[in-house]
């Protein structure tokens, strides 16, 4: 069976596009078989995965056309990673468009579901990595997922984003009647910072089954790794200190990986 989440906050900055790579690597790491949906008009994730503009500038083929047209096949839009061992329907910027392009159109929520429905190559994992905003765009990978992983910052401000999208999806669980589990809410960058202790301890006192293993923070290698186009999985640093740093970071990964397969493997909570 195939499981799907998508990596969503409203807000930019929180870390879904990094997450949505790194986690993919670890997965990749386990031995699942993980295929990766860029659907931010940004295209950071398929920049940062090692594609070349050919791939995801303005004309390549995208995700939208596949959200506009039901019959149009997804499996040529399957790529390998350049460079990881994972595969990725890259995103281009037409994917501002969706918003616009698909009112009027029937069932416009759903349409991303129907293109899961489509793909051939039976994945154990599906990660979709959602633009900063909530719309008709994060409706469709919520819908299509029913799965969502929450990155978030652990600061004051992040509070007020997470109740946000708590609020879109029980909107989505009522209007449409399905069911959407939130899998967890990962604390990205962390440094021992009070207003970050004390965001994890109300998280830890309402809902300690969603709080994931923390992603200390890493913005060197991240950085580094995104502008070379590879996971940290895949990446070689240069220096005794940055490779710690990576073996520190594959270790989070690796424990947010373990943390997904077991919620995912649990009933609905
Ligand atoms: N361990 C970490 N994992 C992921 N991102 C991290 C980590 N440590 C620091 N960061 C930084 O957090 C930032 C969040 O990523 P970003 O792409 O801006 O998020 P989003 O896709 O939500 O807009 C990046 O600048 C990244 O370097
Ligand atoms: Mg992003």
């Amino acid at each position: 069976m195939t499981i799907a989440l998508a990596i969503l906050n409203q807000k930019g900055g929180t870390g879904k596009t990094p997450v949505t790579i790194h986690l993919a690597g670890a997965l990749a790491v386990l031995g699942k078989r993980v295929l990766v949906l860029d659907l931010d008009g940004q295209a950071d994730l398929s920049s940062g995965i090692g594609f070349k503009r050919d791939v995801y500038g303005t004309d390549g083929d995208s995700i939208l056309g596949l959200l506009l047209d039901l019959k149009a096949d997804p499996n040529p839009l399957i790529r390998r990673a350049p460079n990881d061992n994972f595969d990725v329907i890259p995103g281009n910027m037409q994917m501002y468009l969706a918003e616009q392009s698909l009112i009027g159109q029937r069932n416009r929520e759903r349409r991303l579901a129907r293109v899961f429905q489509r793909i051939e190559t039976a994945y154990d994992y599906i990660l979709v990595d959602c633009p900063p905003a909530l719309n008709v765009v994060t409706d469709n990978a919520l819908l299509a997922c029913r799965r969502v992983l929450i990155p978030a910052r652990m600061h004051r401000s992040y509070r007020g984003s997470i109740n946000n999208l708590m609020g879109q999806i029980n909107t989505l669980r009522e209007v449409f009647e399905v069911d959407i589990e939130i899998v967890g809410v990962v604390p990205v960058g962390f440094e021992q910072q009070a207003d970050q202790q004390a965001f994890m301890k109300a998280l830890k006192e309402n809902a300690p089954q969603l709080l994931a293993p923390v992603l200390r923070k890493r913005q060197t290698l991240i950085e580094d790794a995104r502008d070379a186009g590879h996971s940290i999985f895949s990446y070689v640093p240069g220096g005794s200190y940055r490779k710690k740093a990576q073996r520190e970071s594959q270790e989070d990964y690796l424990a947010l990986a373990e943390f997904v397969i077991r919620r995912t493997a649990e009933e609905v909570s």
